[in-house]
């Protein structure tokens, strides 16, 4: 059983998605992580996301079996890591060697601690369009740009972190125009997919309803 869930930065996918896995006892992927671990090791090396060969070498370079381990650096969280990542996703090449992982992963997913699970939920912003295209549920869970730009501002004022309110949503703007834009696998609503817009939603509202369109269209 595989479930993906698509949508823009701040829409409630991760949060959505770890509910699912939870309560379906399925091992979880944010596949973000891993365009952001590219993202920050070109950042890290002192060199631009935007370039081809730092960022497909950086690609390439994950080890399967250290996946875990890489993708829980917190500083794959952060809005710089984020920009990165969303630049470094544009280009062909590095989502070629990411694609694979993704495809195993949700094939023989595992848990944190290397134990199979029965199912994969895997987010990101082309998993029902590309990665996994026959998942067997597809979410596209979205909000307006003012509402996510909220969500984040409050995440990070929760966090003791700077928040300015203006640069996150104007960052999210930017973030939304080069994901969907993109020439290879650009962010949209796979045709299958359940369109979930959560901007009159919070978690466990999404939840809920992810839930009962999940036991309707699997009954
Ligand atoms: O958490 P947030 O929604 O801000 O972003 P994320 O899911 O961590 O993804 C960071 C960036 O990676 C996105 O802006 C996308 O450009 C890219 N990404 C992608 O291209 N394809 C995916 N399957 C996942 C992320």
């Amino acid at each position: 059983m595989i479930i993906a869930i698509d949508g823009p930065a701040a829409a409630g996918k991760g949060t959505l998605a770890q509910n699912l896995a939870k309560h379906f006892k399925y091992a979880f992927l944010d596949t973000g992580r891993l365009y952001r671990a590219v993202g920050y090791a070109v950042l890290q090396a002192g060199k631009d996301p935007s370039d081809e060969a730092e960022a497909t070498k950086a690609a390439k370079a994950f080890d399967p079996k250290t996946i875990n381990a890489i993708l829980k650096n917190p500083a794959l969280r952060d809005e710089a890591t984020g920009n990165a990542a969303s630049k470094v996703a544009v280009i062909p090449s590095v989502r070629e060697a990411l694609l694979q992982l993704q495809r195993d992963f949700a094939e023989h997913p595992f848990f944190e601690d290397g134990e199979p699970a029965k199912g994969a939920v895997l987010d990101g912003r082309d998993i029902g369009t590309v990665v996994c295209p026959k998942a067997d549920v597809k979410f596209f869970v979205t909000a307006s740009a003012e509402v996510r730009a909220d969500r984040r501002f409050k995440e990070l004022q929760d966090a003791g972190k700077p928040a300015d309110y203006d640069k996150i949503l104007k960052d999210i703007k930017e973030r939304d125009e080069r994901d969907s834009n993109r020439a290879t696998a650009p962010l949209k609503p796979a045709e299958d997919a359940y369109v979930l817009d959560t901007s009159k939603m919070n978690a466990v509202q999404a939840y809920q309803a992810a839930l009962d369109f999940i036991a309707i269209d699997h009954a």
